[in-house]
């Protein structure tokens, strides 16, 4: 039994197809001051799937996601699984600074204290959360799908990550459709000027495409693609898992002479072009 939280309502409903399992419609609304009404329709079994993401508005999204999972158990449901496409709250893993919520590691805590007993997410901002878990987590990775969407619309691309941390994203993709990768390295040239270029890669005449994890605000692609086209790119592809994409940033992104942005369904958005319910379908079905 299939049941999507508002915020993927439609990529449950194709896992559900895919697995050939039963979609569970939920009842789901605010009252007049603003609180969440829930109901679960439908005859419950003992094994339920849930699937949220919980990108904006997160606390909207959790709250509906908590409501789901602790008014599954009371009414007898007893594996639950949970599926976080978009893993919000993901990027606080630590205490930077004295007195901060550590948001990873409370919002974890809260869904094994709901009666999830599997949770199944896709590229985890920071993998280390995944030692927070007391109970299994399969982090999937959505690259593997990204490649095969490049590989049908670019011969010999170049895949750039937009800073090292992306590195591995671009390794990976690169891997598979055996071509070259690269990072954008910062590099001080003297006491006041940043040279920012590939590390290694001559991307003259090159078709690139930048990956990363998630774009929110897109200044770290915006910023790519600047230094990418004056660096003699023939045409620009960006790529990422999550669209967050806060504001007027794909705008923003295209603006800077992007032939396309494409992402995945983790969260619904006009690029949201590259669907995920395979990778989960594969998932639930192997655990
Ligand atoms: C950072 O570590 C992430 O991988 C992304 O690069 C970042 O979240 C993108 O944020 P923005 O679109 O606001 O530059």
């Amino acid at each position: 039994m299939i049941i999507g939280g508002s915020a993927s309502q439609k990529l449950a409903a194709n896992i559900a197809g895919e697995l050939g399992d039963t979609l569970c419609s939920i009842e789901t609304r605010k009252f007049p001051d603003g609180e969440r009404y829930i109901r679960i329709k439908g005859k419950l079994e003992d094994e339920a799937v849930v699937i949220q993401s919980t990108g904006y508005p997160q606390d909207e999204n959790l709250i509906e996601l908590f409501f789901l999972l602790k008014n599954l158990k009371t009414l007898d449901v007893n594996d639950i699984k949970v599926v976080i496409p978009y893993f919000g709250y993901g990027r606080q893993d630590k205490r930077f600074r004295s007195g901060e919520a550590v948001s990873a590691s409370i919002v974890l805590d809260l869904l094994q204290d709901s009666g999830a007993s599997k949770i199944f997410t896709i590229n985890l901002h920071e993998n280390n959360i995944t030692e927070f878990f007391d109970i299994p987590v399969h982090n999937l990775s959505a690259m593997p799908l990204i490649a095969d969407y490049i590989k049908e619309i670019l011969d010999d691309p170049v895949i750039i990550a937009p800073d090292k941390g992306a590195l591995e994203h671009a390794e990976e993709i690169a891997g598979i459709l055996r071509c070259e990768h690269d990072y954008l390295e910062k590099r001080r040239i003297s006491p006041n000027e940043v040279e920012t270029k590939p590390k290694n890669l001559d991307v003259d005449e090159r078709q690139a495409v930048i990956i990363d994890d998630i774009i929110s605000t897109g200044g770290t692609m915006i910023n790519a693609s600047k230094i990418l086209k004056e660096h003699g790119a023939s045409k620009i592809i960006v790529a990422c898992v999550h669209p967050v994409l806060v504001g007027n940033s794909l705008l923003k992104i295209f603006a800077t002479g992007v032939v396309d942005v494409v992402a995945t369904n983790t969260l619904t958005s006009d690029v949201s072009v590259i669907s995920v319910a395979s990778l989960i379908a594969d998932a639930l079905r192997r655990y």
